[in-house]
């Protein structure tokens, strides 16, 4: 019998590949760009495994294409608002991804981006490669303190408590917004969302993409934090309404925002770029060498369990068990 189909849709660290091209028929998309839709959808016939990326549209026209032995897609990634799970779940198809193992690299690049837009990092930057001779002055380039400052955390799961944790050795306050529960020994208090905006001098965005997500920070919010406010966003580019942020970051409503992904990615507001007090990185956050050879590890134990009739162990949509 032929070894089941797997199409990878990017390369991916070798550990990872081998494991999956020794059991399976791998194919990998080979190039630099995303693998582009129409090519998805020719190439998906026949596979029984989909690794996908953040970057592929997985819809009810692309299961369609796969056909009836479509078993699993595993997402390179903790968010999946990229695949249309209901659609998978109506075909039996799970749906996996990568969590916790990114948790402490994304925390890390939310703080990278929270110092860097407080402290006017990427603009000191630009400064000196644009030629000019240094010049300090005592009103020089002015940020605005971390330390001891309020940090309010929107979504307290894994990475939201990961930044809160990296927030004490700044002995800063930590004031959160969450769905759910914050666990007894969390040193947080939990506050409304608009009282969170409100009150804190550091935003930071940890929740997934939904509906109830989608452009939660718009203009009216933007407008209740303080003058001196950073915004930063490590969770997906739609949560936050980018024109109202290029508006307010042009106005000073707020100090700035640190910025890793975008409502149109990989487009960005063309006012952003202007912006000097927007410091942006393009969808790094999970970008070190061992995260991503961990999440590609962990992808290809999903595929793998999945095929084998396992319960792979990062199942998305659970009510396939029963
Ligand atoms: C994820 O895994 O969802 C991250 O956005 C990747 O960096």
């Amino acid at each position: 019998m032929p070894s089941p189909a797997v199409l990878v849709t990017r390369r991916l660290p070798a550990g990872a590949l081998k494991r999956l091209s020794e059991q399976f028929s791998v194919t990998v998309w080979p190039e630099e760009r995303p693998m582009p839709y129409d090519a998805m959808i020719e190439a998906v016939a026949g596979k029984a495994a989909l690794l996908t990326m953040l970057t592929d549209k997985v819809d009810a026209t692309l299961l369609e294409a796969a056909g009836t032995g479509l078993r699993v897609v595993a997402n390179y990634a903790v968010g999946f608002d990229n695949v249309d799970v209901a659609s998978c779940s109506a075909r039996g198809v799970m749906v996996t991804n990568t969590p916790d193992v990114l948790t402490e690299s994304t925390a890390d690049m939310a703080f990278a981006l929270l110092l860097g837009a407080a402290r006017r990092l990427a603009e000191g930057d630009r400064f000196l490669r644009e030629g000019a001779s240094v010049a300090w002055a005592p009103d020089m380039m002015l940020g605005v303190d971390v330390h001891g400052k309020t940090l309010g955390v929107v979504g307290f799961g894994r990475i939201g408590r990961a930044v809160a944790r990296r927030a004490a050795g700044f002995a800063m306050r930590v004031v959160v917004h969450t769905r759910g529960h914050l666990p007894a020994d969390a040193a947080a208090e939990k506050l409304p969302l608009d009282e969170l905006f409100a009150r804190s001098d550091f935003v930071t965005l940890h929740v997934r993409l939904d509906d109830g997500t989608r452009h939660l920070v718009d203009g009216p919010r933007l407008a209740r934090m303080k003058p001196t406010a950073v915004l930063v966003n490590t969770s997906r580019g739609p949560v936050v309404d980018e024109a109202a942020l290029a508006d307010a970051l042009a106005r000073r409503v707020i100090f700035a925002a640190g910025l890793d992904v975008y409502e149109r990615e990989p487009q960005v507001h063309p006012l952003l770029l202007e912006s000097p007090f927007a410091v942006l990185a393009p969808h790094l956050g999970s970008a070190t060498v061992e995260t991503r050879a961990d999440m590609a590890d962990l992808a290809a134990e999903n595929v793998i369990a999945a095929l084998e009739g396992l319960v792979p162990p990062c199942l998305v949509n659970r009510e396939l068990l029963g």
